[in-house]
């Protein structure tokens, strides 16, 4: 699932093919309980999930699979160059790291020359908006171009949560200064049989404003 929209890759196939998936090395990037590397292993790929919460990764243990599971921060990746054929990331270590590029940096240099990777991140739009999911959350309430972090910090004034803020524009600027060639970017669209309201994410905005932006990169 690439995001709240519910566009899952069955239906998007932005990995490839579902038939050319087997026997592919992946690496899903902030895999949390590792749902996205469960389908891939489903079809017969080969998904090694990493993240740097080692408790999002007790989750996935408890779910089960037959994947590694790596604790590693996607901007230092434990993995040699050109280890993978593919790389996917749901909303995983981008849209919470200061420094993207040194991450797409790496993911670049684990993946084989022609490799592509995937990743969807809040549509960048939304930073302009409340986080509400009712008609508040139609207003611009704050700058896009405001690049300040929003930050959630405990009684002794350590983050607890961060978010980054990228332009649609830095986030472009990002991909193609890491090495990869931007061959789209999907901005899906709220469908009718989604009646669901999660967080910020609802029919009602959703049918209005983007909510995810997936952008599909190769490695020449
Ligand atoms: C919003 S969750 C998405 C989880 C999963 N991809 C999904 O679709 O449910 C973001 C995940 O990114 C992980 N993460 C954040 N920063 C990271 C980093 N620097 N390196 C690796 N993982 C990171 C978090 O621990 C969290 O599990």
């Amino acid at each position: 699932m690439w995001g709240p929209e519910g566009l899952d890759e069955v239906e998007a196939e932005l990995l490839g093919p579902p038939e050319e998936l087997k026997g592919r090395d992946v690496l899903e990037i902030g895999a949390g309980a590792a749902q996205c590397s469960r389908w891939l292993a489903a079809q017969g790929a080969r998904p090694v999930a990493l993240d740097i919460s080692h408790r999002q990764l007790q989750h996935a243990l408890r779910i089960g699979g037959t994947f590694p599971l790596v604790c590693a921060d996607a901007g230092a990746l434990p993995f040699a160059d050109g280890s993978f054929d593919l790389a996917c990331s749901a909303y995983g270590a981008l849209p919470f790291v200061a420094d993207p590029r040194q991450v797409l940096r790496e993911v670049h240099r684990v993946l084989r020359p022609g490799g592509r990777l995937v990743f969807s991140v809040t549509h960048p739009i939304r930073w302009a908006f409340p986080d509400e999911p009712g008609p508040e959350g139609l207003s611009v309430s704050g700058s896009y171009f405001d690049r300040t972090p929003y930050v959630e910090q405990d009684e002794e004034g350590r983050a607890v949560y961060v978010e980054h803020h990228r332009t649609l524009g830095d986030r472009v600027r990002d991909v193609v200064a890491s090495g990869f060639r931007l061959v789209d970017l999907v901005e899906p669209e709220w469908p009718a049989w989604n009646t669901s309201e999660w967080g910020g994410w609802s029919p009602l905005r959703g049918n209005l404003i983007p909510g995810t932006a997936i952008f599909v990169c190769v490695r020449d």
